[in-house]
């Protein structure tokens, strides 16, 4: 997949509130400063898409960009579809309050936007698998709700670091399920795992 063009839509608090379900929908979710939204720049091919920020908890809100892509094997087949960037789970800087209600707009959006095609989950490389990550992938998993896996920022991991992260992480879904999701290994400094993920949703698109 090659992209033509991405630009911001709109930004809202509430499902109810986003733009018309008309459209193909990917959105990204993961531990706040995991790497969403410099993934999603990375991606696009637009540094200044998305805000990132070294502080986490930068993303606040349901965030819809629209993209146009053309399939690399077809020139002619092109597609428009919304590529949405969420806030981070797990930010302890956030109330008690304030944690809930974005755990719910999360909840809500995920389990009620009709046209939300595949979610993907960031999980950062460097760390081993973390509860609270290992805890919103199992629950994707009993609602059923199409995922998959990207590891973040492989750049900062020696290979076999890497290796091993990934491999236990794979590991502990075992212990809950049979089938594992796509996974993915990408950085935004270096931009590994572009073409892996972008064909990943052309994949989707057609189907
Ligand atoms: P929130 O919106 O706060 O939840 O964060 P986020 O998940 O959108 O993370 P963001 O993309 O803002 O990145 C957080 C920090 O990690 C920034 O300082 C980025 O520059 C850095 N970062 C993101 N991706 C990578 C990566 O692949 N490699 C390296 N080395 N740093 C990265
Ligand atoms: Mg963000």
């Amino acid at each position: 997949m090659e992209i033509i063009n991405a630009s911001y839509l709109i930004s809202k608090p509430d499902v109810a509130q986003c733009p018309a379900a008309d459209r193909p929908e990917f959105a990204f979710i993961g531990r706040s400063n995991v790497g969403k939204s410099s993934l999603i720049n990375m991606l696009t091919g637009n540094q200044r898409l998305a805000k990132t920020s070294a502080a986490p908890g930068k993303t606040q809100m349901i965030n819809h960009f629209v993209v146009k892509s053309r399939n690399s094997a077809n020139a002619k087949s092109v597609a428009e579809w919304y590529l949405v960037d969420l806030p981070g789970y797990g930010y302890a800087k956030v109330s008690q309050k304030n944690r809930k209600s974005w755990g719910k707009m999360i909840d809500d959006y995920l389990r009620k936007r009709d046209n939300l095609l595949t979610t993907f989950v960031l999980i950062d490389s460097r760390h081993e698998p973390q509860a609270i990550d290992l805890e919103f992938v199992n629950q994707m998993g009993e609602w059923q709700l199409p995922f998959a896996i990207v590891f973040t920022k492989a750049d900062k991991m020696k290979p076999g670091g890497l290796q091993r992260n990934v491999e236990a992480f794979a590991a502990a879904l075992r212990e809950n399920w049979e089938a594992l999701p796509a996974f993915f290994i990408s950085s935004s400094t270096d931009k590994s795992g572009k073409t892996e993920i972008l064909d990943y949703v052309q994949g989707i698109l057609k189907s």
